[in-house]
């Protein structure tokens, strides 16, 4: 008897950019899996249907991108201490009657910072700039690797005040110093690891942060991938290190395959091929 093909999907809108079905293809080929993942362009008020027809069609998971990730936070049935946290999730889980909501975002960034870039963030002090859905998907991460401290900074600081407000239910269980500060306030500070979570790469905005703030024995992290960013080039002016956030992408979509298939795929060579496309 032949098995029938698990069959996966990446949810978005826009969607015919996404990376995710050439990365989870590459997993499964590695693992000897035969799978069938494929883009799906959701319309923006048609989440909700998009996913009950996938799931009326036996779909075993789905990943998801921009705008959704707040939308499938409120379908899931359960969610994950990531999901719950960030509330927002990114990889979907169907299961009988349940739908399980994961948030592996910060995962990925934890661990393109830590096994590809050699960046440890324990008893670190870090920078992470931006208080929109990519920053919240990532803080808990971030703050479970026992930083010495994470400032948040923001053009508006009140949204890194609501973060933070969020974040101080979890104080006990980190034990880390969460502050605010100001955006323009950040270059009398020193910070090991930067890390640009806003959406302004993708317009290619300056972020209008003093450059003093870059430094040799800084790592410079940009969360968007595909270009170098005047946000990199600016922190490589300065000597500092710099990362895209290809690496995320590939290691957020590996902890996905993961709740999936219970395998952990290798990741280098993945990455590696996309960075030379
Ligand atoms: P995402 O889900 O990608 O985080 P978002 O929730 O719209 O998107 O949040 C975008 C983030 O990028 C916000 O922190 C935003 O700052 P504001 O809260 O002040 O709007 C930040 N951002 C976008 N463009 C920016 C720019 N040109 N300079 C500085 N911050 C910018």
């Amino acid at each position: 008897m032949t098995e029938i093909k698990k069959h996966f999907a990446v949810i978005g809108n826009p969607i015919h950019h996404s990376l995710s079905p050439q990365i989870h293809r590459a997993f499964a080929r590695e693992n000897g899996l035969d799978i069938h993942y494929e883009a799906i362009l959701s319309p923006l008020d048609q989440f909700k249907n998009t996913v009950h027809t996938l799931i009326t069609q036996k779909l075993i998971g789905a990943n998801v991108t921009l705008p959704f990730k707040k939308e499938a936070y409120q379908l899931a049935t359960t969610h994950s201490s990531h999901a719950r946290i960030a509330e927002a999730v990114n990889t979907l889980e169907f299961n009988d009657n349940e739908i399980i909501g994961h948030n592996t975002d910060g995962i990925g960034l934890v661990r393109d910072l830590e096994q590809n870039l050699n960046t440890h963030l324990k008893h670190k002090k870090i920078l992470l700039i931006g208080a929109g859905g990519a920053a919240e998907g990532v803080i808990y991460s971030i703050l479970e690797k026992k930083p010495s401290e994470l400032t948040l900074t923001n053009r508006t600081i009140e949204k890194s005040n609501v973060i933070q407000n969020k974040m101080d239910v979890h104080a006990k269980s980190f034990d880390v110093n969460l502050n605010v500060i100001d955006i323009a306030k950040c270059p009398h500070q020193y910070f090991d690891v930067i890390i640009n979570a806003t959406s302004a790469s993708l317009s290619d905005d300056a972020l209008h942060m003093d450059p003093k703030i870059f430094h040799g024995g800084s790592l410079a992290y940009d969360m968007m991938y595909g270009k170098e960013t005047s946000y990199m080039n600016q922190a490589k002016s300065k000597g500092s290190r710099v990362s895209d956030g290809l690496g995320m992408l590939v290691e957020q979509a590996a902890e996905a395959f993961f709740i999936w298939h219970h395998i952990k795929p290798h990741t280098k060579s993945v990455i590696e091929s996309l960075r030379v496309l």
